[in-house]
């Protein structure tokens, strides 16, 4: 097969759930080939056709990880202990502009201290917001912000439903259940916006906004969507100071669903945003409903015991 005109593209994340969705997209596309990028390179054995360490804290690494990419798509993981985003941010943007990168894709959130007149606090996601004028300002012929919504995996990971008091299994949290409010989506489909954005840097590489969502639910709704495919969990809203003490990350967490419920996930009025991200990615998100029917088996989450 001649490979030699296809483009480059470096993506960084690529042991992850967002930058291997990334890479499996751009792979299955043939206009690209694809450089995954790991702080463990081993760990990326046969993912992509390049596997080269990178490390966001290492700037030099950087620089050899960017060399001959014409683009670059950036995730950084604010959960992991010391990430500071907007240092590493800008250390990946200095390296890709260095490198003569043309296409910096950066996978943002809303910009929730903006959106609520500074009342709401939640630097995951103010974080990542605050890089968006470094990626506009550093001058790459194309830059795209892709956003990721409320990952449907979510819900089976950290907030998985737990047994509750009552003896019932389901969700304990600080959200008004009957506000719709959360923009979800399964994240695996936002490589199909970040391959759409790379190809057709035209309708999408000067600085568009592309949210993945795939629903816009209530707690209520999700809820109520599960147990009519055969679950009986349960929601309970609780109080957010109480909430806040359960776990190391519950303080955050808990002022994010108070953003959630007075400006929703995405802020604002997102319809033509999103109707966007779904043309450039050539499809429509898949449906919680649908998700859940594949991805969340009766039997597996009423046995959950797990409490996180
Ligand atoms: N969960 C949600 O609903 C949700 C919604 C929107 C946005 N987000 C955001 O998603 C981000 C996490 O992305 P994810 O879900 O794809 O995470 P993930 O599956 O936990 O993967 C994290 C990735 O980050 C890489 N990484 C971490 N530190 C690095 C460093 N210093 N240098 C290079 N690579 C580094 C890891 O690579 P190696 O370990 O291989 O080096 C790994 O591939 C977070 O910032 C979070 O705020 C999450």
């Amino acid at each position: 097969m001649q490979r030699t005109n296809e483009k480059l593209i470096a993506v960084v994340g690529a042991t992850g759930q967002q930058g291997g969705a990334v890479v499996r997209a751009l792979q299955a596309s043939s206009q690209f080939k694809v450089r995954a990028l790991s702080r463990n390179p081993d760990k990326l054995r046969g993912l992509a056709d390049e596997a080269v360490k990178a490390d966001l804290n290492r700037l030099k690494t950087l620089k050899a990880a960017f060399e001959g990419a014409h683009g670059v798509f950036l995730v950084t993981n604010f959960w992991e202990e010391g990430t500071d985003e907007i240092k590493q941010a800008t250390a990946a943007v200095r390296a890709a502009k260095d490198a003569g990168v043309k296409h910096f894709v950066w996978s943002t959130l809303p910009d929730i201290e903006a959106i609520s007149g500074g009342k709401f606090h939640v630097p995951h996601f103010t974080g990542k917001a605050k890089v968006d004028r470094i990626v506009n300002e550093a001058g790459f012929a194309h830059h795209t912000f892709v956003i990721a919504p409320f990952y449907y995996q979510v819900l089976l990971g950290v907030l998985a439903p737990q047994k509750q008091a009552d003896g019932s299994v389901g969700w304990a949290l600080p959200l008004a259940p009957d506000v719709r409010c959360i923009h979800m989506g399964d994240i695996t489909e936002l490589g199909d916006i970040v391959a759409g954005a790379l190809a057709h840097p035209d309708q999408a590489g000067k600085g568009e906004y592309l949210p993945l969502v795939g629903d816009f639910m209530s707690f209520n709704e999700i809820v109520g969507t599960l147990n009519r495919q055969g679950h009986k969990f349960s929601f309970k809203q609780v109080p957010k100071d109480v909430f806040a003490a359960l776990f190391p990350e519950a303080a955050e967490a808990a002022e994010t669903f108070s953003y959630f419920q007075s400006h929703t996930y995405l802020g604002s009025d997102s319809y033509d945003g999103i109707a966007l991200a779904n043309k450039i990615a050539g499809r429509q998100p898949t449906k919680f409903s649908t998700w859940a029917q594949l991805n969340v088996p009766v039997q597996k989450l009423n046995n959950t015991k797990e409490i996180i």
